[in-house]
């Protein structure tokens, strides 16, 4: 069966939001973009790990606290790769005396992680990309990830944006 879009659904484990993630999957190709909106600690990097077990790409998927962007490759020739972006620190990170960049610098920012090339072969996924990713690219698929207090569950729904 393939999932919807648009659609929401609850996610009581963190397997539940790699299984939307490998879902999800199947609706991507080589180009797409996959924004992951959500607070610190929502299941953006989880559902990024279901997300690359269902493209099929090689390497572990982690939070990329000390670099930018890690790019995937994929398993078998032909396929998409995976480049996973965290924009946290672009954004300023934990300093909450950081002036909020310049969509221009953002963008000068991503244009140097050499995204063009990435949109032509892989996915790119990008956690904290709202507000700025849908400005440069067309139709990014945008996943907002929600919590409650004191629960595991989250609460996920997802669009095309533009
Ligand atoms: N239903 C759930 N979905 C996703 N993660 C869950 C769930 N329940 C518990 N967790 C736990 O919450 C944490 C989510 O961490 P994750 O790194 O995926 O968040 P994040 O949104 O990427 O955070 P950051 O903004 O710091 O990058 C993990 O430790 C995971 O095991
Ligand atoms: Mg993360």
């Amino acid at each position: 069966m393939t999932v919807e879009v648009p659609g929401s659904r609850e996610l009581p484990t963190v397997d539940d939001t790699r299984a939307l993630g490998a879902e999800l999957a199947g609706l991507l190709h080589a180009g797409d973009v996959v924004v992951l909106d959500g607070p610190l600690g929502a299941g953006k990097t989880a559902l990024t790990t279901g997300i690359a077990a269902g493209l099929g790409v090689r390497g572990r998927v982690t939070s990329p606290t000390f670099v930018l962007a890690r790019r995937h490759a994929p398993a078998e020739p032909g396929r998409p790769g995976l480049v996973h972006v965290d924009a946290y620190r672009l954004l300023g990170g934990e300093d909450p005396d950081a002036a909020p960049p310049s969509p221009t610098a953002l963008a000068d920012q991503l244009e140097s992680l050499d995204l063009d090339t990435a949109l032509d072969d892989d996915v790119v996924v990008v956690e904290w990309g709202t507000g700025f990713v849908e400005s440069l690219v067309d139709a990014p698929l945008v996943v907002r990830l929600r919590r409650g207090a004191d629960t595991d569950v989250r609460r996920a729904d997802w669009h095309r944006a533009g």
